[in-house]
Formats: C-alpha cells, structure tokens, sequence
C-alpha cells in the first residue's frame, strides 16, 4: 500500500479530551523544535541538553534522535533520497502524535532536502513548528568527527554521507541559526529556549 495514503474504510475517531485539557494539565503548548545540520553539527549534543533542562524545570518534553528512530521505528529504511524522505515523514507524524499528546518535541535529525523539512512543518502544523538551523560549517564537522563518520565517508566506506556524496539544502527561513564553533552549549540552549519560552504558560516554572 502507499505510504501517503489512508486505506479506505479508515474511519477518523473523535477523542473526548480537548487539547486545551491537556495544555491545561502540562502547562504547556505544544511545539517542535525541528533541528536540522550536518553530523557532527551538534544536534543530539543540544537536543539532549534542552530536554535534560526542560524536563529538570518540569516540562513534558521529549527528543526524536537520528540514530534512536533508526534503530526502531525506521530500522528497515537507507540513505537514498526516497529512503530519507520517507524517514522524514514517519518521524514528523510521530512529532505531531506527541505534541497532540500535549509534548514539547525537539527533533535531531540531519534532515538534508528542503522539501522533507517543508513537508515535516506541513505535518506538523505551522503554529507548533520552529526549524533551527545547526549551522556548523562542513570543515569544522569533518574535523570533531565525533563518530568517525567522515573518515570513513572520505575513503569510501560510507556512501551518500550528506555533505561528502549527498546534499545538504541549508534552510532558507529558519526560526534560529546556531553556528555551534562560535557559541558554547549553555548560550545555544538559551537562544532554544527563547523559541520554547513563549509555549510555556505563565505560572509554571520555566527553566533557567
Ligand atoms: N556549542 C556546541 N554545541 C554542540 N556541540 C558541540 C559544541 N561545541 C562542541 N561540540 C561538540 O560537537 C560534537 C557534536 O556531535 P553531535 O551532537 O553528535 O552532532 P550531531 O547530532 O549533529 O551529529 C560533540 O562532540 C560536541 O561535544
Ligand atoms: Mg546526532
């Protein structure tokens, strides 16, 4: 069957919990942070950051990582532009279920083709969605080299690495441009969590 579309006979049931119950109850908006960069750019590094903080000041909060979703949910898709879309796709309808569960969502995926991200914020709703720009230049990836990744891509090893022998489409209007070898980890958690802040309802404790 076609990924992109609902079987017939699939009938839309109507929940009896409105979302505002459940602003209510966390205290929150929804939203996704929708991170997108090069490996090694310092998406998982802040992700995990942002979420460790949001969560510490009493956020329901909770982070879709590249490698996490790809050892699960996505364990049966490559790295060819299809494959790469459709793993887009899954992880933005998982990003939307959470935020209608009421969740804060940051995403950590290299997410490369303008296109998926459109079709992510399409998805995920214009209101909930914030694209950050992890825009680490390529040089300085390929020199932390965290996993090995580029070594492995420069002889070969690896084939469509994004930013070697795949493309990278740097976003044209995100909501934030976070260039992680000119700023520490603390300052780029706090420019997240100025996107964040506003989702936040006043009266609950709000982090840093
Ligand atoms: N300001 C910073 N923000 C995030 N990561 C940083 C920063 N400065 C240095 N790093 C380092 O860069 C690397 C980024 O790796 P990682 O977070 O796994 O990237 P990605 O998830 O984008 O592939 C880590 O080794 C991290 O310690
Ligand atoms: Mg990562």
């Amino acid at each position: 069957m076609d990924a992109q579309q609902t079987a017939p006979n699939v009938v839309w049931q109507l929940p009896q919990v409105e979302p505002e119950q459940r602003r209510t109850l966390l205290r929150q908006s929804p939203i996704t942070l929708w991170m997108t960069g090069l490996s090694g750019s310092g998406k998982s590094t802040l992700a995990f950051s942002l979420e460790k903080s949001l969560i510490e000041s009493g956020h329901a909060c909770f982070v879709l990582d590249g490698d996490n979703v790809r050892h699960g949910l996505n364990r049966d898709l490559g790295f060819s532009p299809e494959a790469r879309t459709e793993n887009i796709r899954r992880i933005a309808e998982v990003a939307r279920l959470m935020n209608a569960a009421g969740l804060i969502v940051i995403t950590s995926f290299i997410s490369p083709y303008r296109d998926d991200r459109e079709m992510a914020r399409e998805i995920i709703g214009d209101e909930a969605f914030r694209e950050v720009y992890i825009s680490t230049s390529l040089e300085q990836c390929e020199e932390r080299d965290p996993k090995g990744l580029y070594l492995k891509a420069r002889s070969g090893l690896i084939k469509e690495f994004t930013g070697i022998s795949a493309p990278y489409e740097p976003p044209f209007n995100a909501s934030l441009s976070l260039d992680t070898s000119l700023y520490s980890v603390d300052l780029c958690m706090e420019r997240m969590q100025a996107l964040i802040n506003p989702f936040l309802h006043s009266g609950s404790s709000q982090a840093r």
